[in-house]
């Protein structure tokens, strides 16, 4: 197991930041960890990561102890933390130059160029960090996260503050890092966990309140999904409230429906062949939310 988690408690002053959460990541995975803010995501990684210590349980990286060996564990780490502090008035070859130094990182160069390459930081490498957009000194902060090829990589919202076509790449990186290595990544996005993680760890108040493979996690909550249909014509309600799975029937506006089904069955194939079926004409079918942002939503809201 490459991180081993034990009845974690990180307590600041009076209050219980991490509240006894246990879990394990195996090699080759990468797990999400979502949470509404102030869940506790980014005090669980600084315990793993070494830079606070934890107030009780016990935390293992590759088999070393975060209280006992935190050089060994180091070594084993990749961390890309929230606030991703880099020196600003480095250049960005220059900062990677000395992150290499500090890990003996052997062929620097070759290493470095590597990285530069696989972050897509080629054309800002000769600029000063201070000088980057923030999606560029987010792809800093990965690279350095990346240069001493660690075996488990730690990413507090690594993908928080890039655009849209950057997103796309960062995410296929994590998820092909995650192939080989052991990967903890934490977002506030539903697509982003759907997109990448094999797994998904919700906490919420400092406990884990779900922690489930991606296709299994939906079958935990009876999660509401609404699907809006409108049609050119009139439908009278009682015809879509008879399409199997359709819990509710609302009246939106015009000839606008909203159905509400349990989301363990698409309806949508269904309303088509209704509209076919009786001659109507179906001029928009759309699912209004994805289900694990139900399922994250029943699980952390008013507890
Ligand atoms: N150094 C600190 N001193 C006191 N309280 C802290 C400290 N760091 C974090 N906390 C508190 O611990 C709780 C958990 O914070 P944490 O940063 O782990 O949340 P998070 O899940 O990462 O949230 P976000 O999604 O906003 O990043 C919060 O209530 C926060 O105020
Ligand atoms: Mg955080």
């Amino acid at each position: 197991m490459s991180v081993t988690v034990k009845n974690l408690t990180k307590i600041y002053g009076a209050q219980k930041a991490v509240d006894n959460i246990s879990f394990e990541a195996p090699k080759g995975q990468v797990l999400g960890f979502l949470g509404p803010n102030g869940a506790g995501k980014s005090t669980t990684m600084k315990v793993i990561t070494c830079y606070i210590p934890q107030s009780k349980g016990t935390v293992k990286v590759c088999g070393h102890d975060v209280s006992e060996e935190s050089q060994a564990v180091r070594e084993k780490i990749g961390y890309l933390p929230e606030q991703n502090p880099l020196y600003k008035d480095m250049y960005v070859k220059e900062y990677l130059e000395f992150i290499a130094n500090v890990h003996k990182v052997p062929k620097k160069q070759a290493r470095i160029r590597e990285m530069i390459g696989q972050t897509g930081l080629e054309r800002e490498q000769h600029k000063k960090i201070g000088a980057l957009s923030k999606g560029y000194r987010q792809r800093v902060g990965l690279a350095q996260a990346l240069l001493h090829d660690p075996e488990v990589l730690i990413l507090d919202e690594p993908t928080s503050g890039l655009d849209p076509n950057q997103l796309v790449e960062i995410r296929a990186l994590i998820k092909e890092l995650g192939r080989e290595k052991t990967v903890i990544f934490s977002t506030h996005i539903m697509q982003e966990v759907q997109a990448i993680c094999d797994r998904v760890i919700i906490i919420n108040k400092g406990k884990i309140v779900a922690d489930d493979p991606i296709d299994k996690l939906q079958d935990r909550v009876t999660a509401t999904v609404t699907v809006k249909a409108e049609f050119l014509e009139k439908v009278e309600e009682k015809l879509l409230l008879q399409i199997p799975g359709v819990m509710d029937v609302v009246n939106r506006n015009g000839n606008a429906y909203l159905l509400s089904t349990n989301g363990k069955l698409d309806i949508r194939p269904e309303i088509f062949k209704m509209a076919k079926q009786n001659n109507f004409t179906l001029v928009e079918l759309f699912k209004e939310k994805s289900s694990v942002e139900d399922v994250f939503q029943q699980l952390t809201r008013g507890k």
